[in-house]
């Protein structure tokens, strides 16, 4: 059993996740600026948010939203200056918020001057910064790899007269981790950014960094003739060392966090990436995530789901960090659609939706991390045609689809339903033009229910997702067991209810989720001798939830 006196405060705090570019708007020009996050930092501390992580503003060409760094030491000039991150670094420890850097390590853009030179030729310093390949006899690419955006992962180089790899898209050459100085200039960056004070870091597509031995094809999945890279690549034997070098350069001796994405790794196998002989604090693994859209993330080939699948994809990583790490509770990030859609399987207000999660969130046992616009409780946006949509994913996935067979509406209806798009349209703050996000263009457009959800009607609201966050925010304070108590899920088989408590010492908290738009009647044996504590919908009945209606009793 933790107390909360041993736990460090990153396990403590709310960790909420900001896409700069569609915060805050501080500059007039359509997209957000680093400013607008520090204007809003009285925001985020009124949310609990102790942990404030940023997604990449490093200099870049922008081909996936600064996923494809040009230069790992520079802000890129939309977001604003190195000194606008001076200062939110320093304000933010001023409100108690530590910012955490997004490393963006398995790749590179192809404009970063590392690419640059080892592109130029076969024998220049950087030349096995990257992955090189021959072409096959017939001048084809090495392998049948598909790359997780579309198409082939493998680029013809007209200088080199050779291939490169790009696990993502093909402005995004993969780093070659086998080369020491390509890890050494690596860790020498995340040194620079830890030494400037920021909080922690989250480490991207981790799981990619090792190739495999052999560079082999695959079994073809689609009618573009390719195979899955993530089959051939993630996860491969060998990447723990890497990474055991990556911890003792960057994090051992210093108050920070690490939490690595980590798609590939199941959750029986998280005992070696975290806790005392892993290699990062928190591990994204995505268990849950693929519940709705199946392991291959094929937008276009529909899955079936139950609530019980998604209750034992989460008790399995509760279960796996039960003793050994910890684990980073999520239902939204950049990279997923809104939660309100995704996590259930029935009609019902948005608002009830958010709030059931949020309880859920806010009290399992983990770090909770919020994604921006996630406590307003959105839906997905509404997408009239594939034009509105900037994601480079989006756009090969509606390709994908096309190849599959279906229509250009069922494609669109594919996209429009899993797009990361619907994460990332401006932030709403109020009923003014564009949300109040920026006076200029917006660069997506903005959510439609924007006049009526967005944080200043919420703030007047007692029955909004957001004052519901700020009341679970309070409540983890107050029920020391929502954060450092034990876990256990309750009423396991009910289809309708996910339900766990947390106990502490002689504190007992239970969470009561009705996922579904049907009363849901339970025993009200695993409520003995407590009291609601928190409950969604107002004075809540023992025995019964409403149709959609949770309750935290403690
Ligand atoms: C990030 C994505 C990004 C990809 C390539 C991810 O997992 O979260 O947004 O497109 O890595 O860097």
């Amino acid at each position: 059993m933790s107390d909360v006196c041993n736990l460090a405060w990153w396990q403590k705090t709310i960790a909420y996740e900001v896409y700069p570019k569609s915060f805050l708007d501080t500059a007039g020009q359509g997209t957000g600026t680093i400013a607008g996050i520090t204007a809003r930092l009285d925001y985020l501390h009124s949310l609990g948010v102790g942990a404030l992580w940023i997604t990449p503003c490093y200099k870049s060409p922008m081909v996936d939203n600064g996923y494809d760094v040009q230069d790992y030491y520079a802000i890129d000039p939309s977001f604003g200056t190195m000194a606008n991150m001076d200062e939110l670094i320093e304000r933010g420890r001023e409100h108690g918020i530590r910012v955490v850097m997004d490393l963006v390590f398995n790749h590179t853009s192809n404009r970063c001057d590392w690419f640059v030179e080892s592109s130029s030729s076969r024998n220049n310093d950087k030349a096995d910064w990257y992955i090189w390949r021959d072409a096959r006899e017939d001048g084809s690419a090495p392998t049948n790899w598909r790359s997780i955006f579309g198409g082939s992962a493998w680029e013809w180089c007209e200088e080199r007269g050779q291939y490169y790899l790009h696990t993502f898209a093909k402005q995004q050459p993969d780093l070659n981790w086998e080369c020491p100085e390509v890890r050494k200039a690596l860790f020498d960056i995340a040194n620079w950014w830890a030494n400037k004070g920021v909080g922690g870091f989250r480490i991207d597509a981790i799981t990619y960094i090792k190739k495999p031995p052999a560079f082999e094809d695959g079994p073809i999945d689609g009618e573009d003739g390719l195979s899955p890279i993530h089959d051939a690549t993630a996860n491969q034997a060998g990447i723990l060392d890497y990474l055991h070098e990556f911890k003792a350069s960057v994090r051992d001796g210093r108050d920070i966090f690490m939490v690595g994405e980590a798609n590939g790794v199941d959750a029986k196998d998280l005992d070696q990436w975290v806790g005392d002989e892993g290699v990062f604090d928190m591990l994204f693994e995505f268990s849950h995530m693929h519940v709705p859209v199946g392991k291959a993330e094929i937008w276009c080939r529909p899955v079936t789901w139950k609530l019980t699948d998604l209750k034992r994809a989460l008790g399995a990583s509760q279960r796996a960090t039960a003793t050994n790490g910890w684990y980073p509770a999520f239902f939204e990030n950049h990279d997923q659609p809104r939660s309100t859609v995704n996590f259930f399987r029935c009609d019902g207000p948005l608002a009830k939706k958010a709030k059931v999660l949020a309880a859920v969130l806010l009290s399992t046992r983990g770090t909770p991390f919020v994604y921006q616009g996630e406590e307003l409780g959105y839906g997905n946006a509404t997408w009239r045609s594939i034009d509105e949509f900037d994601d480079v994913q989006t756009r090969a996935q509606y390709e994908f689809a096309l190849s599959e067979g279906l229509d250009e509406q069922a494609a669109l209806a594919a996209c429009a339903r899993f797009s990361r798009d619907n994460a990332r349209t401006p932030m709403q703050w109020d009923a003014t033009r564009n949300a109040g996000a920026t006076d200029g263009n917006p660069w997506l457009p903005v959510h439609d229910d924007y006049p009526t959800c967005n944080v200043a009607v919420q703030e007047g609201d007692p029955d909004s997702p957001l004052l519901w966050y700020r009341l679970l925010a309070a409540l983890r304070t107050s029920h020391t067991e929502l954060v450092a108590g034990d876990w256990r899920e309750l009423l396991a088989d009910d289809e309708r209810i996910l339900a766990f408590e947390r106990t502490l010492g002689d504190r007992r908290s239970v969470t009561l989720a009705n996922f579904s738009d049907e009363e849901a009647p339970y025993d009200t044996a695993v409520v003995a001798g407590l009291a609601p504590v928190a409950e969604s919908q107002g004075p809540t009945t023992a025995g019964t939830l409403r149709p959609l209606e949770a309750v935290i009793w403690g």
